[in-house]
């Protein structure tokens, strides 16, 4: 959507804080031995708390109030019975909606102990989301975004997920416009204006960059099964910094 009045920003920012605090309750309740379920009550409560529903399970009927990742899965991992192992990779993604506006946020952590090479695709990733959003400015080519994500990820010596992108949000969960590439395209035509309002999220890996669909109709893991990070935020487009809603 194009946010373009006070009032859409406004609801805006109220379901993008709400994301965010429901990403950093999680990433902090993290902890060895517990479940994966476990840690998605502790985000599906907060979301009721906040009177938020979450998106995939409203949207796409997820079987779970948010997406727990464990490495090489690296989205739409659905919470379940598994147990959370020392030094494991996985990725969070909190989506929901409040008042018809929703906003999308994920991390990528390990759980407890610091394991390196995860720590640096990790940073690597996160220092590619800044990027791109130093790039998603009004006028700017869409593909801004998408080559910064690229050139990031390229001078730290990881590749990017070819299959996965980012995309418009606001009035849905996923909307127009469709496929924000992490990989750049100079077919891409497509021109920012102000008031865009976007989820980007870079996906990085140490792999070919290609996913594939467990058997449970969820889950996406690397092909090669090489480890991969996320980072995203949803944001609006002005003239100058984009507006973080789920900082
Ligand atoms: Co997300
Ligand atoms: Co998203």
């Amino acid at each position: 959507m194009t946010a373009d009045s006070n009032k859409d920003l406004q609801y805006l920012k109220a379901i993008g804080r709400i994301c965010a605090e429901a990403l950093r309750r999680m990433q902090g309740a993290v902890r060895v031995g517990m479940t994966t379920r476990e840690l998605d009550e502790i985000g599906r409560a907060f979301l009721e708390t906040e009177g938020a529903r979450s998106a995939p399970q409203a949207m796409y009927k997820f079987p779970g109030a948010t997406c727990i990742s464990v490495s090489p899965v690296i989205a739409h991992g659905i919470p379940n019975e598994r147990l959370l192992r020392e030094g494991e990779l996985i990725h969070i993604d909190v989506s929901a909606e409040l008042d018809g506006y929703f906003a999308d946020t994920g991390a990528s952590l390990v759980v407890s102990k610091s394991e390196r090479r995860f720590e640096k695709l990790i940073e690597a990733t996160r220092s590619s989301l800044n990027k791109a959003l130093r790039a998603a400015k009004a006028g700017n080519r869409m593909n801004a975004i998408s080559r910064a994500v690229q050139t990031e990820a390229g001078k730290r010596g990881y590749n990017v997920i070819t299959d996965l992108t980012g995309h418009g949000i606001g009035r849905k969960l996923h909307e127009e416009p469709k496929e924000i590439l992490n990989y750049y395209d100079s077919n891409d035509r497509r021109i920012l204006n102000e008031g865009l309002v976007l989820a980007i999220e870079p996906f990085l890996t140490t792999g070919v960059g290609r996913v594939t669909q467990e058997r449970d109709g969820w889950s996406l893991r690397t092909t090669d099964k090489a480890i991969a990070a996320q980072f995203e935020h949803t944001i609006v487009v002005t003239k100058n910094k984009p507006i973080i809603l789920t900082a």
